[in-house]
């Protein structure tokens, strides 16, 4: 396939700076990196995320009340060089996915009630800001009991000021859209 000049360069310098950032040893393969799409449930107040939306279709999320939002970054389906497991658990009696890469937390969620999920897939992600990644804002709605994700500054500040959500922490950093092959 043929680009015109500008559109190429243009796509170029919107892919994260990762052709020229890129350290073959020490990051993942771009290429690689899958979409990691985000669901919605309203009537549970839950946010879910999987790289698999066939399965979210095909599995009858929608007759439940999934809807599918957008996509939160791209994500890796094996340890790629740099990055480290996404965990993700859930908590089926308050109806909450959870996704953290810190095994403490891990730990204490399994505690109360979460259980480790790795169906179909646990995906990885970079635990610090490298590889052209960018930071996923991890809130917290005590009300709805939904943890939430977002790479989006505005999207972040929005639910805070709007939607009773809470900064948490930036969970790790995964590679925006666009970085892909
Ligand atoms: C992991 O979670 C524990 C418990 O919340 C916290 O004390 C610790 O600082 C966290 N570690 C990292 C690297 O964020």
């Amino acid at each position: 396939m043929k680009f015109p000049t500008i559109l190429l360069s243009t796509v170029i310098a919107a892919c994260c700076q990762c052709a020229m950032a890129l350290k073959p040893r020490t990051c993942g393969a771009p290429a690689d990196a899958v979409p990691f799409y985000r669901a919605y449930n309203s009537p549970r107040i839950d946010h879910w995320y999987t790289y698999d939306v066939n399965a979210l279709v095909s599995n009858g999320f929608n007759p439940q009340g999934w809807l599918l939002q957008n996509v939160l970054g791209l994500v890796f389906l094996t340890e790629e060089e740099g990055t480290a497991p996404l965990f993700h658990l859930y908590n089926s009696v308050v109806t909450d996915n959870f996704y953290t890469m810190n095994t403490s937390e891990v730990t204490a969620a399994q505690q109360n009630g979460y259980l480790i999920n790795t169906n179909p897939v646990t995906v990885y992600i970079y635990p610090t800001q490298v590889c052209g990644s960018v930071p996923v804002y991890r809130l917290y709605s005590a009300t709805g009991t939904d943890n939430f994700y977002t790479t989006s500054e505005s999207e972040r500040l929005d639910f805070i000021t709007n939607e009773g959500y809470t900064d948490v922490e930036i969970t790790g950093y995964v590679l925006p859209l666009g970085c892909t092959g």
